[in-house]
């Protein structure tokens, strides 16, 4: 595991986009996993800045985001695949047929996790991994407890990443309880892995992911097993390393 500490979110976020912006240029074809959440914004802030400065295109890209609320279809406004079409596909030239997310409202969601699965090896795999940290050391929704090797599946969120997630929600508005997830096996899976996080309110998590031992109450802490993660914090977030 890499770790690189910078002075605040804004030199995470230009660090984070210039290792996509990299990986774009030397592969066009490049298969890339997304993450939703508030920490991302800002790199996508900059992705979206070099596609509109002709310095990148996504033509030939391929995404898949790691997570969706089971329950919400796409168009709803508190969905993930909402969410990145709002923050980043809309303003890009990435084909949608190219743009991945579990969907939310299947059918038979089980199925439609054993099929995420199959896209991503036929995709020929995730190239490289954008990943955001719960508070409670959760990557994606795999939330504490999750299986090391878990694959794509339904996952039950818990009390704190309820609330955490919360603010997103309208008072009175259904928040759901479960979600899709890709699984701690599927991320690991990528041939590189970048997790940003930033603010005090990680610092606790981060500590468990990088110094603490590898186990399921951390599931950030299973990125210790990959040969390729870096791992990108603010002055705040790695405050007690
Ligand atoms: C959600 C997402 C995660 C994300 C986490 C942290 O639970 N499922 O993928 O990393 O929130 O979000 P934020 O970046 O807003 O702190």
């Amino acid at each position: 595991m890499q770790i690189v500490i910078l002075a605040t979110a804004d030199h995470v976020a230009d660090y984070g986009a210039q290792l996509f912006i990299s990986q774009l240029t030397n592969n066009p074809n490049s298969v890339l996993g997304l993450a939703t959440g508030s920490t991302p914004l800002a790199l996508y802030q900059r992705l979206i800045n070099a596609y509109q400065q002709q310095r990148l295109t996504f033509a030939r890209a391929k995404t898949f985001n790691l997570d969706e609320y089971l329950g919400l279809a796409g168009d709803h406004p508190q969905s993930y695949r909402y969410f990145m079409q709002q923050h980043l596909f809309d303003h890009i030239d990435i084909l949608p047929a190219n743009t991945a997310v579990p969907c939310g409202a299947a059918i038979d969601p089980v199925a439609a996790c054993l099929e995420y699965e199959q896209q991503i090896t036929a995709a020929g795999g995730i190239d490289l991994q954008l990943l955001g940290l719960g508070r409670n050391g959760h990557i994606g929704f795999n939330e504490p407890s999750s299986g090391l090797r878990s694959r794509t599946r339904i996952k039950t969120l818990t009390p704190a990443t309820i609330t955490d997630n919360a603010r997103f929600f309208q008072a009175g508005e259904y928040q759901p309880h479960l979600s899709l997830t890709m699984g701690i096996g599927t991320i690991l899976d990528a041939r590189k892995v970048l997790l940003l996080a930033t603010g005090a309110n990680k610092a606790n998590a981060v500590k468990a992911m990088i110094e603490g031992p590898l186990t399921a109450a951390c599931p950030a802490s299973a990125l210790q097993l990959h040969q390729h993660a870096i791992v990108v914090l603010d002055e705040a977030a790695a405050a007690t390393l």
